[in-house]
């Protein structure tokens, strides 16, 4: 009598955990396969501002080095917004949260009138770019 029992539940066991384990690889899929990519127009409006801000920085003209800096902190701001929205990809968010720092630094910088420190800084923020390509951009 018990015997009879014993087969389909342990069949329903192994069914559930095979449920379980197949769901659990669905989940994990969207964010580790970057079937959706952070958009290429906003990396490489922040290439353009990295640059003109190290050779504004270079001519002292502090008035278009803020400009860079301010969109470089809005552009970084939405890299950060859009790892925070994929938190699976942990080394992401850090990463774009030290870019944030570097850049909000760059503009503190400025701001004083300390563009030599503005310029230190600036090279930081390119290694953070850098630091986070290494990692996410599958050309790199
Ligand atoms: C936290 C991660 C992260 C940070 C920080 C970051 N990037 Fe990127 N960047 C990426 C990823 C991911 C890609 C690849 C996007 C894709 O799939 O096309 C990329 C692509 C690029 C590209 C190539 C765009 C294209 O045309 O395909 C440029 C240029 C670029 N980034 C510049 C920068 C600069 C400059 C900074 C710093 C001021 C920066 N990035 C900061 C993640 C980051």
């Amino acid at each position: 009598m018990d015997h009879r029992t014993t087969l389909p539940r342990r069949t329903l066991r192994a069914l559930a955990a095979t449920a379980a384990a197949l769901l659990l690889s669905m989940a994990a899929a969207p964010a580790g396969a970057g079937s959706d990519s952070i958009d290429s127009d906003l990396m490489q409006s922040l290439e353009d501002h990295q640059k003109d801000l190290a050779s504004n920085l270079g001519l002292a003209d502090a008035r278009a080095a803020t400009a860079n800096a301010d969109e470089l902190l809005r552009g970084l701001r939405e890299v950060q917004a859009w790892y925070e929205a994929r938190p699976a990809l942990v080394e992401g968010v850090e990463l774009s949260r030290k870019a944030v720092e570097h850049a909000t630094r760059v503009r503190q910088q400025i701001g004083r009138g300390d563009l030599g420190g503005a310029a230190a800084s600036a090279t930081d923020l390119g290694r953070s770019c850098k630091a986070c390509h290494t990692v996410f951009k599958k050309d790199s």
